[in-house]
């Protein structure tokens, strides 16, 4: 299948899921996250707010504010497809863009420099164990990936693990993918 193909598959499978199924795998994809060592010793973590069908990043949030971490959400530029990724103090400084996309409101944010971010959580809908992805089409996190010098880490249910991401030249695999199954460590 073409990645069109498996955005199609996902997005389907994710929607069978119940509440209750998603809730419970994602307090153990926390539970993961929160004992990976580059989650304990990042300073700056780089994070989507999600959307509905992604896994809740709230809680990953406010438990980096609670450890004193620095919090970095992406605005996206459509014009130049890049990220700018903006300080978060508090969920207040969000709105809401297109396709209901909460996203940090430029004039009550600072600027946080990509170098700065040691900790990313990338956003995908599915991922293979080198590390691939296929996420939502736009290649804004591949852009800015090409230039990304710290920690690439994914959350993922299990249903969103496929055998082969048919990706492309352009495509940056990340490092981790935390399933509620346990800390997978992409190897190439
Ligand atoms: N570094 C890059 N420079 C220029 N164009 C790029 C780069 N990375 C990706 N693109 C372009 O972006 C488009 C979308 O890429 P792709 O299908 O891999 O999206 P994606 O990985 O699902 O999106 P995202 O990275 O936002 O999650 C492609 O047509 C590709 O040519
Ligand atoms: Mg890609």
């Amino acid at each position: 299948m073409n990645k069109k193909e498996w955005r199609g598959t996902i997005m389907a499978r994710l929607k069978t899921f119940s509440e209750q199924e998603k809730q419970r795998n994602s307090k153990t994809i926390y539970d993961h996250l929160f004992q990976l060592p580059i989650w304990e010793v990042s300073k700056t973590l780089g994070i989507t707010i999600s959307t509905s069908k992604e896994i809740d990043t709230t809680p990953i949030i406010e438990k980096a504010w609670e450890l004193g971490k620095k919090v970095a959400v992406p605005k996206c530029l459509p014009e130049t497809k890049q990220l700018d990724f903006r300080e978060l103090h508090s969920f207040t400084q969000l709105e809401s863009v297109y396709y209901g996309l909460q996203e940090p409101i430029v004039a009550k944010t600072a600027p946080v420099y990509p170098v700065h971010i040691d900790l990313l959580l990338v956003p995908g809908l599915c991922f293979d164990s080198r590390g691939y992805r296929i996420g939502f089409g736009g290649g804004y996190y591949d852009r800015f990936l090409a230039e990304f010098k710290g920690v690439k880490v994914a959350l993922a249910y299990d249903e969103q693990l496929i055998d082969t991401v048919p990706e492309e030249e352009h495509d940056i695999p990340v490092d981790f993918i935390v399933t509620p199954r346990g800390v997978l460590t992409c190897s190439r």
